[in-house]
């Protein structure tokens, strides 16, 4: 097993890439504390880690903009299982396609306390504990429109903009502590996220799905976990501070 004893946190666990990613973890070794706001959908995958597949897990109700939250959360994985090895930041929500005229301050603060706080957040709270064991692991989800313009409104663009920047300055920082730090850029991927779409904007919709339009498919979450948990192993261990982008090829277009 390639995560044997390790201690994981995986937020927006109950649905989507963080129920595939947790799922995996859990069946390659991990010890996996689940977060998210869904508390029932936690609990599904919960039962489904531990009575289903003899695997450990425990789920926390975590809204990652929340500091006291966050606090909590991590709190819980050295609680409950001693320490924390790996930190999967995935909790995410999108926007409405709108284009910077048409943003509203509500839906960007919205957008940037989950998307982008909330990383900023869990990560501040681990490093200690990385850096006392000098040891450890982050994974941040971000997305294609992290570095694309065409693929989602400018909030969300922007937010996970921001989330590749702090990926990428963990790893440079503590490059020389045993710690990495890097993100993954899904293309397209079969999940929920669609619930989180809401007002969408004709405009930008018809914007970005000039570029929606040339992505060869869309994605399966289990595709992602693979992704996640090379990340996590020590099989990616030269890799530190970047952005694996994981998208069928859509981004090789442009
Ligand atoms: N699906 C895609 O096409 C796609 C593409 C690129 C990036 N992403 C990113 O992938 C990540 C995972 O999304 P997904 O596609 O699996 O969607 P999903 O909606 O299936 O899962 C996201 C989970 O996050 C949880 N969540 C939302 N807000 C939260 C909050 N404030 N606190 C705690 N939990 C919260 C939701 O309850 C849900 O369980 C997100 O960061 C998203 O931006 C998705």
């Amino acid at each position: 097993m390639r995560l044997e004893g390790k201690v994981a946190v995986v937020t927006g666990a109950a649905s989507g890439m963080g129920k595939s990613i947790a799922e995996l973890y859990a069946k390659e070794g991990a010890k996996v504390v689940l977060a998210d706001l869904n508390v029932e959908g936690l609990q599904q995958v919960v039962e489904e880690i531990t009575s289903n597949r003899g695997g450990t897990a425990k789920a926390v109700k975590v809204n990652v903009s929340e500091a006291a939250d966050i606090e909590n959360m991590i709190d819980t994985a050295v609680n409950e299982y001693g320490t924390l090895d790996i930190l999967v930041n995935n909790a995410g929500i999108m926007d409405g396609f709108e284009p910077v005229g048409d943003i509203t301050d509500e839906k960007w603060d919205l957008l940037f306390d989950v998307n982008t706080k909330g990383v900023m957040r869990a990560m501040r709270k681990a490093i200690p504990i990385f850096l006392e064991k000098e040891s450890g692991v982050i994974i941040n989800t971000a997305s294609t429109g992290g570095f694309s313009g065409a693929h989602a409104g400018a909030t969300y663009g922007a937010s996970k903009h921001a989330v590749i920047g702090l990926t990428k300055n963990t790893g440079f920082m503590y490059a020389k502590k045993g710690i990495r730090c890097n993100a993954i850029a899904p293309g397209s991927v079969e999940t929920n996220i669609g619930s989180s779409m809401l007002n969408i904007n004709q405009f930008g919709m018809e914007r970005a799905g000039l570029t929606h339009a040339v992505s060869p498919r869309i994605g399966k979450p289990e595709e992602l976990a693979k992704a996640a948990l090379f990340l996590a192993s020590d099989e990616s261990s030269f890799v530190n501070g970047t952005v694996i982008t994981v998208d069928g090829g859509w981004t090789a277009a442009f």
